[in-house]
């Protein structure tokens, strides 16, 4: 059977997504080690820093009897100008699976292309396909729905940098048929090409998605999301972003426009004091840290899919 990869939340159907969701909550309800991976390896390269994708992809192998293989980038040839294509058909002889954080969408999918073994992408500058299906799991579990249609029903509001979070959060959203409302401050705001793909999604699935710079558009939120204003990477733009993104805050103002039982989401890391404040991180962070733990469960079900 060929490998797939999964580089994006558009790399999965409806059906695909469902299916992963369901099999993440019953890992979750049983947490017990399986030995399905035994002798398998996960390769996993860090371009970038992190704590949640590095460390729960790393147990996930564990806890399905496989083993992580941290690939320091600095201690391979890559850092000498070896090139992908070769990395990729090297590694693929060595491993089960490649698991990539990187700069670059498309060195990421360069690395799809050579490799004969399938490639995960935990996080580029375009996608997060992991974190947001931990994301959509952790808003089902919060409003306990029993039914796709339940998912429909509740309005999901992200505030603030139109990036990674937010394309793929906008993806799941045009391929499920979610309501989902993108606050950003004009030049912010999700990219032409990426809104015009969720188009296509839109009139099957028939998801309510609005791309907005007001941020009354919070209104009766069921959900607000939001990530840092700098993600890694656009670090030189700090100083211009921090002073285009204050009035998006989410602070307990904002929260007044959303409806009273609204759950409150970040992928973490938050910046405290910047795009959320120290009051609401610590009044939602049941929520918040829920879904940092659903990274765990979702990337168990990843792996059993994409691994197999
Ligand atoms: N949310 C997330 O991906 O966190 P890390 O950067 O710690 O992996
Ligand atoms: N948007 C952030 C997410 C971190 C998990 C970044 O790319 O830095």
């Amino acid at each position: 059977m060929a490998k797939r990869d999964l580089l994006s939340i558009y790399d999965l159907s409806a059906k695909e997504i469902k299916t992963l969701l369901s099999k993440a909550f019953e890992l979750k309800k049983k947490r017990t080690t399986l030995d399905i991976f035994r002798g398998k390896t996960l390769g996993i390269i860090l371009e970038k820093p992190s704590t949640r994708t590095m460390v729960s992809f790393a147990a996930a192998m564990v806890q399905l009897g496989g083993t992580p293989i941290f690939l320091n980038i600095e201690k391979t040839q890559r850092s000498r100008g070896e090139s992908i294509h070769d990395t990729a058909i090297v590694l693929s002889r060595y491993l089960d699976g490649l698991m990539i954080r990187a700069f670059k969408h498309c060195d990421v999918e360069e690395f799809a292309k050579h490799s004969t073994v399938p490639v995960i992408n935990g996080l580029t500058d375009r996608e997060h396909p992991c974190q947001i299906l931990a994301d959509v799991m952790t808003m089902t579990e919060f409003y306990k729905i029993t039914t796709p249609e339940g998912l429909k029903k509740i309005k999901i509001v992200y505030i603030g940098d139109g990036n990674n979070i937010s394309n793929s959060l906008l993806a799941i959203a045009s391929i499920l048929g979610l309501d989902l409302t993108l606050i950003a401050p004009k030049e912010y705001l999700s990219r032409k090409e990426l809104l015009n793909k969720s188009l296509e999604y839109i009139p099957k699935s028939k998801a309510e998605i609005k791309v907005t710079d007001d941020i009354n558009a919070a209104e009766n939120a069921d959900v607000i999301y939001t990530d840092v204003w700098t993600s890694m990477g656009f670090e030189s733009e700090e100083k211009k972003r921090k002073k285009l993104f204050a009035p998006y805050q989410v602070n307990s103002e904002l929260l007044k426009k959303a409806s009273p039982k609204c759950i409150v989401l970040h992928c973490l890391p938050a910046i405290r004091g910047e795009e959320i404040t120290e009051d609401v991180m610590a009044k939602h962070e049941n929520s918040i840290f829920a879904q940092a733990e659903n990274r765990l469960h979702a990337q168990k079900a990843v792996l059993l899919q994409f691994l197999k």
